[in-house]
């Protein structure tokens, strides 16, 4: 009985120290209570010194913790398609570790030329990985800015022209990254659409553009990926750096989309103390404190959102109130991903994600021509096969910018296609060359530029099927960051060199590497070409399997290919539109960007948005709805059958496109509502089932500043492309 009763004793007294302990821990680090239980409880015991020290970078790629409590520091790397290597604490200069070579997925416009979300997903969920496994805690992308102009050095890692295609890629990339306890850092918010004069160009943009056509994306990583933090960009909106603007970040981030994260600067995209503190901005980062101009005594301290930021709390000039709201969302960032529980720990370059890697690539490179079939090519079919153009070897990770990457591998085209074909087969021969890549500056190659010149026709003349592997590269001028294309022609004298070989060789599949859409003077005298974009670390092989028939291709453009630069709506108004005149832009194509000027203005492109061929062939069934009449809040259900009529198996990239003929504003002809991608067998037929919420179909009306969704009648047209449009069924709203 005795013994019974000490036993019960010791029991009730453990159980009551145990109490005691968790007692004892503070609230911030016990993880039964709620994220904003523990950030209130964090506040409250930090020091005003410690609450500005989360608000500035304290290295290149880091942010402060709060030592003094254990809450750790703030990790970030860029960038959009892989985890760069380790940056120096002070310089832009690499650390020089060995362990961090990544995978390189392939670029974004890849990505949405799959118009695959689930492959988004796959995606974001292994950069992701590689994110966490490299200890960060922010991966600053993905980026949404929208493909305005051909022009843009930066295209390359955005989403494409059209605002809805690009929601639908960049929610579940969020969605896979972050489920790391990565906070993916959706950028650059907002109008980035250009690297000319970025630090300072001032946009002129309506509302109704703004809102229709440059924002939604960044909305839907908010509102629908939930995403945890956001980039402002160099640029200006209307006076104000995009960094620390009222409009953009008070009003329409926090304020309209309920924004509870962090926003970032732009590596040096702060300029201003007071409207950095109260024009929405929580973390600036950068290298220097005068923007991006020059290296200068100040110190991390010295930024706008360090002391100078504490001497104005200090003497009240600025509401501590302003502080802890920015303190509150960094606190949020780090629950939610350095201190967070369960959170998994990544992995890094492993088989699986050369697999996703290789899908993106594969399900993204677009076959724009195939002239009688002449595509694929079967190994054995030719056994003189002669590879020209510096792009089957030039290594596309490198360069470009922020998102240049350290591989750990990166297949070539011409490794590639050796493989495939046998490497006794294929003479490779340059035929043009570009120098190195340098950021911010052009080097010409030290190659004889004739020599290379010749000896590709050479080449070509001695080949039964000739592979033109060319394009723009991550060159300062071409795709990279920091400038803009100088010119819509191919570089390098590459026009000239097709037009060559075609001469002494008609059998040539053009294979162009690029983000942009570039000019093609001898697109009737090709009978192939492909659009490979950057694909990455498994370029060679997904090109190759593509370029053999082992993989049907499904890609589809996420932007037009305008056949002159004129064409296009941005370039149309000439230097005031783009690229302004150094202080001052004007956006005078207003909400016809891409597609929707073309269509509209009946400019024919050259290959539409939305545009990719197979090596099989689809037929559309007519499109129906569920009914006839809506109200706003329904959902209209629209189907329509697809059959492969082909003998290959293939997948093709449906879309649904809303028209509203009589409205009181202008609308374009059409936009993208729906889309999905089928796979189908040979000969197999499917219904394809698509949803439309009515009130998408709205347009962001000025005088309300709100969406407004006319009565009457609406067009709904079911499409291969925006140039492609299978058949139509009217709608009413009521
Ligand atoms: C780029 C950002 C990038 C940052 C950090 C800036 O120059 O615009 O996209 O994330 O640098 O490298």
């Amino acid at each position: 009985m005795k013994k019974l009763q000490t036993t019960l004793l010791y029991l009730l007294l453990s159980i009551w120290m145990g109490v005691q302990a968790q007692d004892m821990k503070p609230v911030y680090l016990d993880n039964t209570k709620t994220m904003e239980q523990r950030v209130e409880d964090a506040l409250s015991r930090m020091t005003l010194d410690e609450k500005v020290a989360l608000c500035h970078a304290q290295s290149k790629f880091s942010s402060h913790g709060v030592p003094r409590l254990g809450i750790p520091e703030i990790w970030m790397s860029d960038g959009p398609h892989g985890v760069r290597e380790e940056i120096d604490w002070d310089s832009w200069g690499a650390v020089g570790w060995t362990n961090d070579s990544c995978m390189a997925y392939p670029a974004l416009t890849c990505l949405a030329a799959t118009f695959n979300p689930k492959l988004s997903h796959a995606y974001g969920g292994a950069i992701g990985e590689e994110a966490r496994y490299r200890k960060k805690d922010i991966l600053l992308g993905p980026g949404v800015n929208i493909y305005r102009t051909p022009m843009n050095g930066r295209n390359f890692e955005y989403l494409g022209e059209d605002p809805y295609l690009a929601s639908q890629m960049v929610v579940p990339y969020i969605q896979g990254v972050q489920q790391n306890g990565v906070s993916a850092c959706v950028k650059h918010f907002a109008l980035n659409n250009q690297e000319e004069w970025r630090g300072h160009i001032n946009v002129n943009v309506s509302d109704r553009a703004l809102h229709e056509i440059y924002l939604p994306a960044f909305k839907a990583a908010v509102e629908e990926g939930k995403v945890w933090s956001v980039m402002g960009s160099y640029n200006q909106l209307r006076g104000q750096h995009c960094c620390h603007n009222d409009l953009l970040l008070n009003k329409i981030l926090k304020t309209d989309w309920n924004f509870d994260g962090v926003v970032v600067t732009d590596w040096g995209g702060a300029h201003d103390t007071k409207q950095a503190a109260l024009n929405g901005l929580d973390i600036e980062m950068g290298s220097y404190t005068n923007g991006l101009t020059s290296e200068s005594k100040f110190t991390y301290d010295d930024y706008y959102l360090a002391k100078p930021f504490l001497a104005l709390l200090k003497n009240g000039e600025i509401p501590v109130s302003v502080l802890d709201d920015k303190a509150r969302r960094i606190l949020r960032l780090i629950f939610r991903t350095n201190m967070a529980v369960n959170r998994p720990f990544g992995r890094f370059v492993c088989d699986e994600h050369s697999e996703t890697a290789r899908r993106v690539a594969e399900e993204g490179i677009v076959l724009l021509k195939n002239d009688k079939q002449i595509l694929p090519i079967v190994p054995g079919e030719y056994n003189r096969i002669a590879v020209i153009g510096e792009n089957a070897t030039r290594s596309l990770t490198k360069g470009g910018g922020s998102s240049e990457l350290k591989v750990k591998y990166e297949i070539s085209p011409l490794e590639g296609l050796q493989k495939m074909y046998g490497a006794g087969k294929i003479v490779y021969s340059k035929g043009y060359s570009s120098g190195p890549s340098a950021y911010g500056v052009e080097i010409p190659s030290a190659e004889n530029q004739d020599d290379l010149f010749n000896a590709a026709i050479e080449t070509s003349k001695n080949a039964e099927i000739v592979f033109f592997i060319g394009g723009l590269n991550k060159n300062h001028h071409q795709d990279c960051e920091g400038g803009d294309r100088l010119s819509y022609n191919l570089p390098f004298n590459q026009d000239k060199l097709i037009q060559e070989i075609l001469k002494v060789n008609k059998n040539v599949v053009v294979v162009l590497a690029s983000g942009n859409a570039v000019a093609m003077p001898w697109v009737n005298d090709v009978p192939a070409i492909v659009q490979s974009w950057y694909l990455g670390s498994e370029a060679g092989n997904a090109l190759t399997n593509v370029l053999s028939g082992v993989v049907n291709p499904s890609g589809k453009l996420p932007f037009s290919f305008p056949k002159k630069l004129e064409d296009n709506g941005a370039n149309s108004f000439g230097r005031e539109a783009y690229p302004g005149d150094s202080i001052n832009e004007y956006y005078k194509e207003d909400i016809l960007v891409g597609y929707r000027w073309y269509d509209t203005k009946k400019i024919a492109p050259q290959f539409p948005f939305g545009f990719g061929l197979s090596y099989t062939t689809f037929e559309y069934g007519k499109i129906a709805t569920d009914k006839k009449n809506y109200t706003p809040d329904e959902t209209i259900h629209v189907s329509f059958t697809l059959k492969n009529t082909g003998k290959v198996d293939g997948a093709e990239a449906v879309q649904v496109y809303a028209s509203q003929p009589k409205a009181s504003v202008v609308r374009p002809v059409k936009e993208l509502k729906a889309f999905s991608k089928v796979y189908l067998k040979a000969d197999e037929t499917k219904t394809v089932e698509l949803e439309i919420k009515a009130k998408d179909m709205a347009y962001f009306d000025e005088k309300l500043q709100d969406w407004k969704l006319e009565k009457g009648e609406f067009v709904l047209s079911n499409a291969a492309s925006a140039g492609q449009v299978k058949s139509n069924v009217k709608i009413q709203i009521k």
